[in-house]
This record gives C-alpha cells, structure tokens and sequence, in this order.
C-alpha cells in the first residue's frame, strides 16, 4: 500500500485531534483517530464485563471488533461499536483510562496493527496516535510530534469537558495527564517517544491554526 501518510503523534491534549481532522480535510485525505480504536475497546470491554486478563481473547476482540465510522450528511463522523452510536460515549475521562490500561497490553496493540494500516488508502491519510511514526506506519513520509506542557494541557482539557457540562477539578486534570503520560511514554511495548526524523511541534504557545501551517508546510516540503 503505497498512500502516502502524516503520522501525527503526541501525548493526549496536545490538539492532535483536531489538527489532524483538519490537516486531513484540507488535503482530502482520509483520517485515523486510532485513539478512538483503543478507546472502543475499553468501551467493549466493559459492555461485555470481559477480564482484562485473557491477552489472547482481547487480541481476538480487538481484531474483530464491529466498528464504523460513518460519515453523516454535515461531515460529522459517527462512531458506531457493535450497532451503537458511541461518538460522546468513548470520550470520558474514565474510558481514556480504559484504554489507555489495555494500549499497554501487546496483543491488544498486536490485534488493532492491521486494522489501522488498512486506513491508508489513496489519496493518503493523516493518522493520529501515540505510535503511529514508530511503530505502525514506520516509512510514513510525514512525521509530527505534537506536544504541549502538562498544564497547558489540562487547561484545554477542562474547557472541553466544561463544555459538554462534565465537572472536574483542575489540578485533578494536571494529575491524571500526568500519570497518563507517564504510563504511555514507559510502558514496554510502542512507549510513546517521537519517531527517528520527527518535526517536533510544541504547541504550548501555538494556535491550532498556526500548528496546521505548519504540518501543511512540511506536507508541500515532502512533496
Ligand atoms: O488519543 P486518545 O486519548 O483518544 O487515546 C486514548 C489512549 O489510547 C491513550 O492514552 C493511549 O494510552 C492509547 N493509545 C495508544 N496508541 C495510539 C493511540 C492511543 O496507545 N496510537
């Protein structure tokens, strides 16, 4: 498969999601939120009172997992699991610590790498993760890591969640951000680091338009 891709990665909070929805969208391209794969899982997982123990049934699960992403009439894209429509339902606090519990689990990423280099497809893809420079897409031609201090995070974080009425207490944020990092960038297996040859983004003191020049300008520099 020879779609060329931008594999965008970086801790949660960096605004990878929505550069990448925008990045993909001024270029065409398809999009991979991989992020919401993992999160699906969490979210089956508990819908179906599974163990996070049995490796081997969470690698099958993972492989076979019924997911779409449909696309509705105002571009919006719903994410449906096993027929439900889960769009708001995978991006709580609570599933993001699901997920990123079963991301550390090597057969849970080993069922889900197929399933995201599917998603290159022509005209090309823009994929946002944690891995997706190092590990899933390694001869990607476009690599960014996105980062932004801890707080600086949180900060965008809280307005988010207070905009969907969920109350959480700022310096609870900082801390869970913290250990969520703490536990993506050491676990054993695809830690998050960014890849050999990635522009590395601090979009601390960036707007999110500023961060999609620049992803843009090295997409035309790589031709
Ligand atoms: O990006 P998002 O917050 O939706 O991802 C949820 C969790 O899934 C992350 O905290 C991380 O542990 C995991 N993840 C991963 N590899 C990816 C994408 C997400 O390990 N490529």
């Amino acid at each position: 498969n020879q779609a060329p891709v931008i594999a965008i990665d970086g801790p949660s909070g960096a605004g990878k999601g929505t550069v990448s929805q925008l990045v993909a969208e001024k270029l065409g391209w398809h999009l991979l939120d991989s992020g919401a794969l993992y999160r699906l899982l969490a979210l089956a997982v508990s819908h179906h009172g599974m163990s996070v123990e049995d490796a081997d049934t969470l690698k099958v699960l993972a492989e076979h997992l019924d997911i779409q992403f449909k696309q509705s009439e105002d571009s919006k894209v719903e994410i449906v699991l096993e027929g439900e429509i889960v769009t708001q339902a995978i991006r709580t606090e609570e599933v993001g610590h699901s997920a990123s519990k079963l991301a550390a689990i090597p057969e849970v990423r080993e069922g889900l790498l197929l399933r995201q280099r599917a998603f290159a497809q022509a005209p090309g893809l823009v994929a946002d993760g944690r891995d997706m420079g190092t590990v899933v897409f390694p001869n990607a031609p476009i690599k960014i890591f996105l980062t932004a201090s801890a707080e600086e995070r949180a900060q965008r974080r809280l307005l988010q969640l207070q905009q969907k009425g969920e109350a959480v207490n700022l310096e609870e944020l900082v801390q869970s951000i913290k250990e969520r990092d703490e536990r993506d960038a050491n676990r054993a297996i695809a830690p998050l680091v960014p890849a050999a040859g990635a522009l590395v983004i601090d979009s601390t003191n960036l707007s999110i338009e500023e961060v999609v020049e620049i992803v843009f300008a090295e997409t035309v520099k790589a031709g």
